[in-house]
């Protein structure tokens, strides 16, 4: 018998993220590796799920998703942003984020086919790009200067790229690893090169709500132009704090959302109903019940706590606009590589954090930075920074 992995698969190997996690539980270590919360989702989030449940919605939802959760994407898209949808043709529910970042690569990429990457990046995109038998073509967003307060990415480099003919461009805004928020000036660049070069733009924006200060969250989408070749990614899993719960969906022109279902169709078909029914409920109700507000200030309580813990142990970290991480500068310990100081940080100190070279196709090229998730109680923060003083000596 011939056991050896499929091509397509062979080099994945096991991730940064299940080594980091295995880890921790190993050494009883606080793990603020991992992108979950440890708190729990809201109440009136989880009683819609177990009302669809006792309600008997439990059989297979339609492929292009439940009514309700498409209706409740639609109408909160055209309250934002002001567009119209139709939530029949446009809207369309997958199994997180996750699955839709997939559909899309299967759907659009053909063998030979290439799509830009800007790096670091999300730990699906190149994988799904690889899968599908196209090739990434990262661009690098640098870590911010003296004159770029944030990560920024050079429009020449970014041309270049265009220029190698790409049929797609994955852009993650809030950003994760650096919690960049794109400008508009950065989005209308890139929607320039889009329509120059007719390449199709898939938006992941699963940490829209989680914006911070003067920071603003910009659909791409919603730029001059970009609708027709956009298609939006998102899903509650960090909204509504329920992670598990794989349900996300993307929007965008109706052919878009047609080729993405060509997919969808054999790879889940359909995902779980009472909590697509919970997904809608959630969105009909956060509007209007002051959810998103406290979402914010109390994500922001946990991101000056964590900050405030790291510099405070000699951890200068970069600024965050968006997403619920974090990234320090471990050089200013002496440290340069990533991944060594994370896997001491668990084993020694207690406390597990993410390497950034994870987010590189080519680790040699990341900066010696750490990941952090704040996205903790306040107390589970506290006790990682009782760990972290040992940094200090
Ligand atoms: C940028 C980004 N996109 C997508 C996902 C996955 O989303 P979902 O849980 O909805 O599949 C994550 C989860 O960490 C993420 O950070």
């Amino acid at each position: 018998m011939n056991g050896l992995p499929a091509r397509r698969v062979a080099g994945f190997g096991t991730t940064i993220f299940t080594e980091m996690s295995a880890l921790a539980l190993q050494h009883g270590a606080v793990n603020l590796g991992q992108g979950f919360p440890d708190f729990a989702g809201p109440a009136f989030v989880k009683e819609a799920a177990a009302a669809a449940i006792a309600a008997d919605l439990n059989q297979y939802a339609p492929m292009p998703g439940t009514p309700r959760l498409r209706r409740a994407v639609a109408a909160q898209w055209e309250h934002d942003y002001g567009r119209t949808i139709d939530w029949q043709s446009e809207v369309s529910v997958t199994s997180g984020a996750t699955e839709a970042l997939c559909d899309v690569a299967l759907a659009l990429l053909d063998p030979g086919d290439r799509a830009i990457v800007f790096e670091p990046a999300y730990d699906a995109y190149v994988p799904d790009i690889t899968m599908a038998g196209a090739t990434p073509l990262p661009v690098q967003l640098h870590p911010p200067t003296q004159s770029q307060a944030n990560w920024w990415f050079d429009a020449d480099e970014l041309r270049a790229a265009f220029e190698q003919r790409p049929k797609l461009i994955f852009l993650n805004t809030p950003h994760n690893p650096t919690g960049k928020v794109y400008t508009r000036a950065e989005l209308e660049l890139v929607a320039g090169l889009c329509q120059e070069f007719g390449v199709i733009a898939i938006c992941d924006e699963v940490y829209d709500r989680l914006v911070y200060g003067n920071a603003v969250h910009l659909p791409l989408a919603t730029l001059p132009g970009m609708w027709e070749r956009t298609l939006t990614l998102n899903s509650v899993g960090k909204t509504f704090s329920v992670t598990g719960w794989k349900i996300g969906w993307a929007v965008g022109p109706a052919w878009l959302n047609t080729t993405l279902r060509q997919a969808h169709q054999w790879v889940t078909f359909a995902t779980a109903t009472p909590l697509q029914e919970a997904a809608g409920a959630a969105i009909e109700q956060a509007a209007g019940n002051g959810y998103y507000a406290g979402l914010q200030s109390e994500y922001t309580e946990r991101y000056t706590l964590l900050r405030g813990i790291l510099e405070g142990v000699g951890l200068p970290t970069l600024p965050v606009e968006g997403s619920y991480f974090i990234s320090a500068d471990i050089s200013a310990l002496g440290y340069h590589d990533d991944r060594a100081f994370c896997r001491w940080l668990t084993t020694e100190l207690g406390v597990a954090a993410i390497p950034t070279s994870a987010f590189y196709m080519n680790p040699a090229a990341a900066p010696p930075f750490a990941r952090f998730c704040f996205a903790k109680k306040l107390e589970t923060l506290q006790a990682a920074g009782e760990r972290l003083q040992r940094l200090r000596r």
